[in-house]
This record gives structure tokens, C-alpha cells and sequence, in this order.
């Protein structure tokens, strides 16, 4: 039995069943989404029928694309080690030989790498999409909370480079950071990149001024300080429902009081008045929660 699965009009052909690298074998459902890189699909252990998703690299244009992945489903294992509860949950990989059709129809023999990891009801910004009323400060204060401190724990390791309302996915009632797809590896301890200098573009409408600057030729770096704005980002238009574009003001700020602060400071152009880490950016938002 097979399965077909659709990338931007472009059809492949997978076997229903594909196995992880962890013994079980899992049953290709339904597509959920696609991505700029990936086709996303429910799936089910066979072992217990728990249920998951599956991530398929599908486009593999470029040279980078199949290294860039095996980058993410890295990150995703070594980050389970540590089970943070606002880090998407990873639970095996593989890779499953597949056919794909092209303009002609003709047929054409490829391998799909895969990561299937924990199973979310929808992306954050369908969610926020779909709320009628305001978030309420209940909601999305723990949230927050959750979010910046998972950030902070994945910048021991890399950069985010990514973070927008689409790569943070609601899991039950967890906000949780996913799509590592563009990170980059720090060293550990002098922030140094180790990934190779691969030319990434950053999410349209979500870059930070670093990546804005960089998109326009100028010699910008991004760092940990663009994921702290790009996640601040996010908070601002959870809380207001409303992209931080332009020139803000508290006036604009319709969120709990306390909170103004921290997300204004988040979003700061200057790198001298944001806060240059996300434990800095955990830190003042914990004080301000009050927990
Ligand atoms: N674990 C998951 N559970 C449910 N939906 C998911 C999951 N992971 C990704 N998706 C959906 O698939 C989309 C694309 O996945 P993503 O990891 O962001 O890939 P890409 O690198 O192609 O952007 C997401 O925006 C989301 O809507
Ligand atoms: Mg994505």
C-alpha cells in the first residue's frame, strides 16, 4: 500500500508503512501542511497507535538542503534529551525510498529523510486566527514564560533563526518552538556559528532589523539577540493581534501592564537596548508574570 504525498504541485509516492531508526514502524496518514522544505503528515505507531506527525524533507533543490536537515533532526534529538516542555517533542527518524511525478508524468526514484516527532493540534497562528476574543493574560502569560525560557535553553546550542507564528505549534495546551530547519550551531560556550556559511533568507515579515539589514546587503550578523526580537515579535501580536511593525507606543499595547516592558524591550532596533540574551529576556518576563 502506498501513500501520495503533494509539495507545491509536486506529487511523490511513499510506502504507507515506514520504519524509525528505533525498531517501530509507523503508518503514513494524512497530509497536514507544507512547508517551504518539508510536507508534514499524520501518522500512527503501529506497536500502541499512538499518534504523531511525520516531516518529510521534500524539496532538496540546492546542496544544503539535505545537510541542513540532518542538522535539524540532530538538534531535535539532542534537545530531547532534555524534554523541555515548549520544545516540539522528538521521537524517531528515517529515511523511505519514494517515487515522485514530473511535469510529463514520468516516474522518478528518490529517498525522503524524516523526523517524526509529537503530534500538535494546529500552528500558533492558526490558533490566534481562530480565537475570537482577546487572549486572555491566563493564557498567554505561561505561555510566554514556556516560550522564552525553551529559547533560552536552545540557544546553549543554536540559533533559532525562524521563530514566527507558523514554527510554534500548539500541542494540547503547550505553546511549543519548533522547525529548526534554519538553525545554526553555536559552539556552546563563545556563541561561535559552526554551521556552514550557507545563505539562509529569514522568515518574510518576522526578521529581525539584523536580518532586514542583512537581506538589504549590509554586513549584519544575526545572533541569539534577532531570535529574542523575533520571538517578542510574536508576543506583541498575540497580545495585540496586531504585526509590531512601525513605530510603537504603550498606547498600542492593549496586554497586561506588566508585560509592556519586557516585550517593548524585546523589540528595541538598537542591540544596546534589547536584551542581548533569551535568559535575560526569560528573566524580565518571570519578574513581570510574577512567577
Ligand atoms: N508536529 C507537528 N504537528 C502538527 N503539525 C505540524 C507539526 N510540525 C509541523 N506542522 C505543520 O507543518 C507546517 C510545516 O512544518 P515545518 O516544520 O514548519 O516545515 P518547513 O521547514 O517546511 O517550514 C507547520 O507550519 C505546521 O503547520
Ligand atoms: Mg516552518
Amino acid at each position: 500500500m502506498f501513500v501520495d504525498i503533494l509539495f507545491h504541485k509536486k506529487r511523490f509516492r511513499l510506502p504507507e508503512r515506514i520504519a524509525g531508526e528505533n525498531g517501530n514502524l509507523y503508518t503514513v496518514q494524512d497530509q497536514i501542511a507544507s512547508g517551504g522544505n518539508a510536507v508534514v503528515c499524520e501518522c500512527a505507531d503501529e506497536s500502541d497507535g499512538a499518534e504523531y506527525a511525520v516531516k518529510f524533507l521534500t524539496n532538496s533543490s540546492g546542496d544544503s538542503r539535505a545537510e541542513r536537515f540532518e542538522i535539524e533532526r540532530k538538534l531535535m534529538e539532542d534537545l530531547s534529551t532534555v524534554r523541555h516542555s515548549h520544545l516540539i517533542g522528538y521521537v524517531t527518524s528515517g529515511c523511505v525510498k519514494a517515487s515522485f511525478f514530473d511535469s510529463k508524468r514520468n516516474e522518478n526514484k528518490t529517498t525522503l529523510p524524516f523526523v517524526i516527532m509529537e503530534r500538535a493540534n494546529c500552528s500558533l497562528r492558526e490558533f490566534v486566527k481562530n480565537e475570537r476574543t482577546p487572549i486572555e493574560f491566563e493564557i498567554y502569560a505561561a505561555q510566554f514564560r514556556g516560550l522564552v525560557s525553551a529559547l533560552a535553553l536552545l540557544h546553549q546550542q543554536a540559533i533559532h533563526r525562524d521563530i514566527k507564528p507558523d514554527n510554534i505549534l500548539v500541542v494540547g495546551e503547550r505553546w511549543v518552538i519548533s522547525d529548526f530547519g534554519l538553525c545554526s550551531l553555536l559552539d556552546g560556550c563563545g556563541g561561535q556559528d559552526l554551521t556552514p556559511g550557507w545563505q539562509v533568507p529569514g522568515p518574510r515579515f518576522w526578521m529581525s532589523p539584523e536580518g532586514n539589514n542583512k537581506a538589504v546587503g549590509l554586513p549584519e550578523e544575526i545572533t541569539c539577540a534577532s531570535d529574542v526580537f523575533q520571538l517578542a515579535a510574536v508576543f506583541w501580536w498575540v497580545v495585540n493581534r496586531r504585526h509590531p511593525s512601525g513605530i510603537l507606543a504603550r498606547e498600542d499595547w492593549i496586554g497586561a501592564e506588566s508585560l509592556y516592558e519586557p516585550v517593548s524591550r524585546g523589540l528595541q532596533h538598537s542591540l544596546g537596548r534589547r536584551y542581548s540574551t533569551a535568559d535575560e529576556f526569560r528573566l524580565a518576563v518571570v519578574h513581570a508574570i510574577g512567577y
